[in-house]
């Protein structure tokens, strides 16, 4: 494990090759996610090095945060990295797909930085592993796609924040989930060399309280 410091952030994080390194989609989510001051509790999928959760919950002791990710060496990173920032009685990790091993699932806010990019010929050469932090699916956005139907399925009243990349969502997959009822609001975007990165709002709440 090799240690790295974000100082902007003021966070330390031990991180091995095998767990995603935070980037520039991470700390465009990060920067940019709204917390309201009623927050209670807050949900992070696919944490990754845990730095989304570690600073937002550094900023904000009084929120309960529960995290996971698929693959254990992040999670067992995830849990070193709380340690090291000294919050790990804050934040509770689970290793599991998506959120699949919650029952009853209540948050105020969910956040998902998650795979997106489409699974093309040059990700034949990846490893497993980096195409699991990497890959959302033969277009991008299945991954997502799964968690926004289930999050309506399972009538989740809950604030959910995403990344979608240019590369797996056009302008008309997005329009259709508009047409489909979701309150979804593109909040910024980051033009990227090859891509460009929306971060994405979509409001559960009304919609899934009404149903
Ligand atoms: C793009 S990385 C983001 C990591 C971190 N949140 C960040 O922003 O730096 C995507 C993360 O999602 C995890 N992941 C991929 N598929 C997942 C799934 N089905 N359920 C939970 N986590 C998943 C990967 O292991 C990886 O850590």
């Amino acid at each position: 494990m090799v240690k790295y410091n974000f100082p902007k952030y003021e966070v330390e994080l031990e991180l091995d090759d095998d767990v995603y390194f935070p980037a520039e989609d991470t700390f465009f989510l990060l920067d940019l996610v709204d917390i309201p001051n009623d927050t209670k509790k807050i949900v992070e999928i696919g944490s990754g090095s845990g730095i989304i959760s570690i600073v937002l919950a550094k900023n904000n002791p009084e929120i309960q945060f529960l995290i996971s990710d698929i693959s254990f060496s992040a999670t067992k990173a995830i849990k070193q990295n709380l340690r090291l920032n000294n919050i790990g009685n804050l934040v509770d990790i689970v290793c599991m797909d998506k959120l699949e091993a919650i029952h009853n699932l209540k948050s105020d806010i969910i956040i998902w930085n998650p795979p997106y990019l489409p699974d093309g010929e040059e990700e034949d050469t990846m490893s497993p592993l980096n195409k699991l932090m990497l890959v959302g699916g033969k277009k991008g956005y299945e991954e997502t796609f799964t968690m926004l139907d289930s999050l309506q399925k399972n009538k989740i009243s809950t604030i959910f924040y995403t990344i979608f990349s240019s590369l797996s969502w056009s302008d008309e997959d997005i329009q259709d989930l508009k047409k489909e009822g979701m309150n979804l609001e593109i909040k910024n975007q980051l033009s990227l060399f090859f891509e460009k990165l929306y971060l994405v709002k979509i409001d559960f709440c009304e919609r899934n309280e009404k149903l």
